[in-house]
């Protein structure tokens, strides 16, 4: 049996008998379990490698699911709703007593999100699950943005007699989803994503230490060593002096840049590169979330 599939009735069954399914989304392909079976939940970190305790995204299929899966959420997580699903926007809300321990790591909070990709909300409508998922790549790597890419990863890891990767296409955002904490006043950003702060509204920007493990200093990681430049010119300059260097540089189209990001970072390594040059983009819109992932492209690495 292959893992690869595009037969949602088959996905939907393996999420009902307890195995995992990767789904397709517009931002990147998540690792999904049904949220409210702890053992099948359980398995989602052993295989992503990911400690225990890291708080999962459960995703809903409408905004009437809020009330299901959260405890009176405030006021302002509704109008988020309202403005962003099905989109990429999580919001971080009070948990519901449907929420298992497993699922939030043992936090009072959960986040939630309601996907755009028609394929998963096919998914998400038929079954009537919340479906708890992380992104479907090997923690602290690169995020998968195709279903090659997830069998590429996880692909050893998955069962194909439990396990189902859901080809939905290559998803057409390209980087998680904004995370928006509404549990606390002002609201906070927690993580820079597709949804911008402008579009979001008068939201203060994150302070202090976040809560957020996606804000860990290293993450999204590829092999090669990145490092970052503010213009094309001094990408050229400094491949000049690089030997293995090559240079990634899509400041031309902002929706290109976040589409391609991890597939080129993916490439890199794929073809040996030693060092990807990156020409960061402007830090407005779209900017911000692409300088972010770049940003922890480029961090030191954890030995
Ligand atoms: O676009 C996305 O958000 C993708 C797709 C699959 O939906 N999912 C995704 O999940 O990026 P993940 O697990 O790779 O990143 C979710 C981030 C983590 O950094 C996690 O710590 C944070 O969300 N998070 C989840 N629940 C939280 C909570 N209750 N409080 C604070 N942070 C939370
Ligand atoms: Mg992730």
């Amino acid at each position: 049996m292959s893992l690869l599939s595009t037969d949602v009735s088959h996905a939907a069954e393996a999420l009902y008998a307890g195995g995992l399914v990767a789904i397709p989304t517009e931002t990147v392909y998540g690792l999904a379990a049904d949220a409210s079976n702890p053992a099948a939940v359980e398995r989602i970190f052993a295989i992503k490698g990911r400690p225990i305790g890291h708080p999962l995204i459960v995703h809903i299929a409408n905004n009437g699911d809020l009330d299901t899966w959260a405890d009176k959420p405030a006021p302002i997580a509704r109008t988020l709703a309202e403005l962003a699903w099905p989109g990429p926007l999580t919001l971080i809300v009070p948990r519901s007593s449907l929420v298992p321990d497993v699922v939030t790591g043992g936090r009072d909070t959960v986040g939630l999100r309601a996907p755009s990709h028609p394929v998963t909300r096919d998914l998400l409508l038929r079954t009537g699950l919340g479906i708890a998922a992380p992104s479907a790549n090997r923690f602290g790597l690169v995020s998968p943005t195709t279903a090659a890419h997830v069998l590429a990863d996880l692909g050893d890891y998955l069962d194909p007699r439990r396990d189902v990767i859901l080809d939905g296409g290559p998803s057409t955002i390209g980087l998680e989803s904004t995370i928006v904490d509404t549990t606390v006043e002002p609201p906070q950003l927690l993580r820079a994503g597709p949804l911008s702060e402008e579009q979001i509204g008068a939201l203060a920007a994150a302070s202090g230490p976040s809560r957020s493990s996606g804000m860990l200093e290293s993450h999204y990681a590829p092999r090669c060593e990145v490092r970052l430049v503010d213009h094309l010119d001094d990408a050229l300059a400094l491949r000049s002096g690089t030997p293995g260097a090559r240079i990634l540089d899509l400041t031309g189209d902002l929706d290109t840049y976040a589409r391609l990001l991890f597939t080129e970072l993916r490439t890199a390594d794929d073809e040996g590169v030693d060092v990807l040059i990156a020409v960061l983009p402007p830090a407005e819109g779209l900017g911000f979330a692409i300088r972010d992932r770049l940003e922890k492209a480029a961090a030191p690495r954890p030995r």
